[in-house]
């Protein structure tokens, strides 16, 4: 069986380097907040060409963070309205509404899946103060676009780069003045994951990064000194060991990606899939490799059938779920078909040309 993306083969290849950091962990004995957290804060800033990273516990507290900072700044207003794609994965919408703000669900696009800028306009309203951009399946949105429309209406844009290590959107936003701030989550199954959870802030606004420094942490900065009500939220030491070992492969893994996504673009021909879009440029990282199919179980089964697991991201749009009641009468016609149509296949930087070569061959004999 090809697996969906083998977890134990992405880790296996750092096992020594694993060990010796935890050797180290153990001789130092200091678990929380040391030399490991604030060496990966200084190594992530630098990769994302940004001025500072706050390592926090997971990629959903890394976006409640964001928007509670900007509460404490006075640029968000408990009940302001964020403009969020309809189709992202539900956490950047739980995000919005555990910082007691309002998320305003807009379609994206379908060739994208990415939030569709023609769209945002008529959802603005007075109360509108924010857009948080979900770089869905590691590609960029088109962040020109909303970057006017922000300046325009004097909204902050937030990313959520849970799925995109590795695009580089960070500098281009920040010299157009648009307060900015990207989420980053660290789950095993990202591009650049940890051994558990771990998440980050990264931001170019000296404000933003010394609030929620001190909010991840009970609000404190210095002990027993709290200017804010805070949380515990902390990159674990032993996480931000492991993501010292593994970022430096990270543009090589997702150099990989790509190219195994351009064997699937421009090999796979089958009038039943639609294959996603591409520009050819570094600006997707192909977290996931996403078709979409209009029978897509049958498709799915008839692919396991062949050794080859895939995976649905996601089976149930945000506005349908049980825990968004208030959002279940609205209707989203692309969102939903998407959520009915997509299907992932593999994409893992470990995947062997063979395997490629198989999941091509299945395709295209479906
Ligand atoms: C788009 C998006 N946002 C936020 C998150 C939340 O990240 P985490 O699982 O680290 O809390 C995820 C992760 O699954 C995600 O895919």
């Amino acid at each position: 069986m090809i697996k969906f993306y083998d977890l134990k083969k992405v880790n296996q290849r750092y096992e020594a380097a694993f060990h010796e950091k935890f050797e180290q962990f153990m001789q130092r004995g200091w678990y929380i907040l040391g030399d490991e957290v604030a060496l990966f804060e200084e190594n992530f800033a630098n990769y994302c060409q940004s001025k500072h990273c706050v390592g926090v516990g997971n990629g959903l507290d890394a976006l409640v963070l964001i928007f509670k900072a900007y509460i404490e700044l006075g640029k968000l207003e408990k009940g302001d309205e964020v403009i969020v794609p309809a189709n992202t994965y539900i956490a950047s919408i739980l995000a919005i509404l555990q910082a007691d703000l309002v998320p305003v669900l807009v379609e994206p696009k379908l060739e994208t899946f990415n939030l569709n800028p023609d769209l945002i306009v008529e959802k603005i309203t007075s109360k509108t103060k924010a857009i948080l951009v979900v770089h869905l399946y590691g590609q960029l949105t088109e962040m020109d676009k909303i970057e006017a429309i922000a300046k325009q209406n004097n909204l902050l844009v937030i990313e959520d780069a849970a799925q995109s290590h590795g695009t580089d959107s960070g500098v281009k936003s920040s010299e157009s003045g648009v307060g900015i701030a990207k989420a980053y989550s660290f789950y095993p199954s990202k591009n650049l994951g940890c051994l558990g959870d771990g998440g980050a802030v990264v931001t170019n606004d000296d404000d933003l990064n010394s609030i929620i420094r001190a909010m991840r942490n009970y609000g404190s900065e210095k002990k027993y000194v709290n200017d804010f009500i805070g949380i515990n939220s902390r990159l674990d030491e032993l996480q931000a060991a492991f993501l010292n070992v593994k970022l430096p492969d990270l543009d090589a893994d997702n150099q990989k990606r790509r190219e195994i996504a351009n064997r699937y673009l421009d090999e796979i021909k089958n009038d039943k899939v639609a294959l996603p879009f591409y520009d050819g440029s570094t600006n997707h990282v192909f977290h996931l490799f996403v078709i979409r199919t209009e029978n897509r179980n049958e498709l799915q089964e008839y692919l396991k059938e062949n050794g080859i697991e895939t995976m649905i991201h996601y089976p149930v749009p945000p506005h349908q779920q049980k825990a968004l009641k208030e959002f279940n009468s609205l209707s989203f016609p692309i969102t939903e078909k998407i959520h009915r149509e997509v299907l992932s296949l593999p994409i893992s930087p470990e995947l062997a040309e063979e395997e490629v070569s198989r999941i091509i061959y299945a395709l295209n004999h479906y």
